[in-house]
């Protein structure tokens, strides 16, 4: 992975004591933060006069966004997050990644210092599993590109821990977990309403646009419905810059790269060449947009064959306002304006273009969302509430594979566990680990 907006790769491993003797942070430190140094220092970091202290940290977000020229983070010592969340007590968990388990924790509001449980500001603690695929270059990749951008559609990082081999990072706490949980757990969550989900597509959008607009267009590479995080009033926030990359310069069209992502959403340009263009956003963008207009998953072998690649089997619907009601998600029992749905159909064939220059901008497609979601009338939200009711039509999958979707595991999530025993599901021969279709890594050519 290159570096990411000039820093330095870290050239060293760190030490038994924290310490590190990489460059991670020193290319561009401003005033007299120090942020590569050692935990113990790092923990005064605001305290020797930073002019990024622990208030910006937790503070209030530009809604325009804001890039900083380093990375704002509080250094947390493991012991201080062992503390913070109950040691990593099992009933912490909220949720499980390609990373490793995500606890909830709770620290001071003010000095982000360990709190007990239940006191101060909650923050989510992602660990790194020792046997994880993912490792250091996805922890530095987050810390370098989300520790420094700023936006309300972007989730907050608030601080990292990096002692021997312990790599964590800590997060704002994002009270509604994940769109995933929200679009595919059935029977645990309750139906998102067409407004929700309209909301949630153009807070994402946003969050994208902004990273393409920004000085050095940054390529977020890894969209997907589990990526998306919802606060308590369903804002979308875009966690996850494991994958992130800085786009062309140059007056390039594409950075060339090692192929990895999320089986289902990455662009086909990408996986067929390596070539990464800004655009390769905006396809995955499309998929969960049909995700969100279908109530599908984008791969799903438990659908008839025929169908398990979503896009493959539902784009010739969505060009044909008849066909479309018919792959529409059940679970909105009709509650949205046609002309509404058949303009968000088209937004995402766009969107899901075979050629990247056909696609529109992400600046484009939250403008036409925002138009989408102005339109009134036919059966718009008698229940707009993320809370409504569900009461499923008959979808036009088989009662089957809509039962299995219904059930499909994904990875813990606090009090939402799957009952045990439910078989995993899109393990692929190359990945076969639990859910793996699902988790971002390399992926070969050819995906289909
Ligand atoms: N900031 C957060 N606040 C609340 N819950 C979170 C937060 N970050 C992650 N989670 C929970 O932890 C789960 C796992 O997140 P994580 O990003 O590690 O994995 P993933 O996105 O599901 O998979 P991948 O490894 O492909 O990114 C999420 O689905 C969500 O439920
Ligand atoms: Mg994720």
């Amino acid at each position: 992975m290159g570096n990411c907006f000039g820093f330095e790769k870290p050239s060293a491993t760190p030490t038994v004591n924290g310490s590190t003797s990489s460059g991670l942070f020193t290319s561009k430190t401003n005033s007299s933060t120090t942020t590569n140094t050692t935990n113990s220092d790092a923990r005064f970091s605001r305290s020797i006069g930073s002019s990024v202290g622990q208030d910006s940290i937790t503070g209030e977000v530009d809604p325009n966004g804001t890039i900083l020229e380093t990375p704002n983070l509080r250094i947390f010592t493991f012991a201080e997050l062992k503390n913070a969340t109950k040691n990593f007590k099992p009933d912490t968990i909220l949720g499980e990644g390609g990373f490793g388990r995500v606890f909830k924790g709770w620290v001071d509001e003010k000095t982000l210092n360990p709190a007990k449980s239940g006191c101060g500001m909650v923050v989510a603690v992602k660990k790194l599993n020792p046997e994880s695929m993912q490792g250091l270059e996805e922890w530095q990749s987050e810390v370098n590109f989300l520790g420094r951008l700023s936006h309300p559609n972007l989730v907050r990082l608030l601080g990292y821990c990096w002692e021997d081999k312990e790599l964590l990072l800590v997060y704002e706490f994002m009270a509604k977990g994940s769109l995933e949980n929200h679009l595919f757990r059935r029977g645990v969550f309750q139906p998102l309403s067409w407004n929700f989900r309209l909301r949630i597509l153009i807070g994402a959008a946003r969050g994208l646009a902004f990273l393409h607009t920004s000085e050095k267009q940054v390529i977020y590479r890894d969209f997907k419905a589990s990526n998306i995080l919802l606060d308590s009033n369903y804002n979308a926030k875009i966690s996850d810059f494991g994958l992130a990359k800085n786009g062309p310069t140059g007056g390039d069209s594409h950075v060339t790269t090692r192929v990895m992502g999320t089986y289902g959403y990455a662009a086909p340009e990408y996986v067929a060449t390596g070539h990464l263009y800004v655009k390769s956003d905006v396809y995955g963008f499309g998929v969960v947009l049909l995700e969100m207009m279908t109530g599908q998953r984008a791969l799903d072998t438990s659908r008839p064959s025929g169908q398990h690649n979503l896009v493959d089997w539902a784009k010739p619907f969505l060009s044909d306002r008849r066909r479309l009601v018919r792959i529409m998600d059940a679970r909105l029992e009709g509650q949205f304006p046609s002309k509404a749905a058949f303009q968000a159909g088209q937004l995402t064939s766009r969107c899901l273009a075979s050629d990247p220059k056909g696609r529109p901008s992400m600046k484009e497609v939250a403008e036409t969302l925002e138009q989408i979601e102005a339109i009134k009338g036919g059966k718009s939200s008698s229940k707009d509430a993320a809370t409504a009711a569900a009461k499923p039509l008959p979808s036009p999958y088989s009662a089957a594979a809509s039962a299995a979707a219904s059930n499909a595991p994904r990875h813990q999530a606090r009090g939402q566990a799957p009952p045990p025993g439910t078989p995993p599901q899109h393990r692929s021969p190359l990945h076969p680990r639990h859910d793996a279709a699902r988790q971002a890594h390399p992926l070969p050519p050819r995906l289909r």
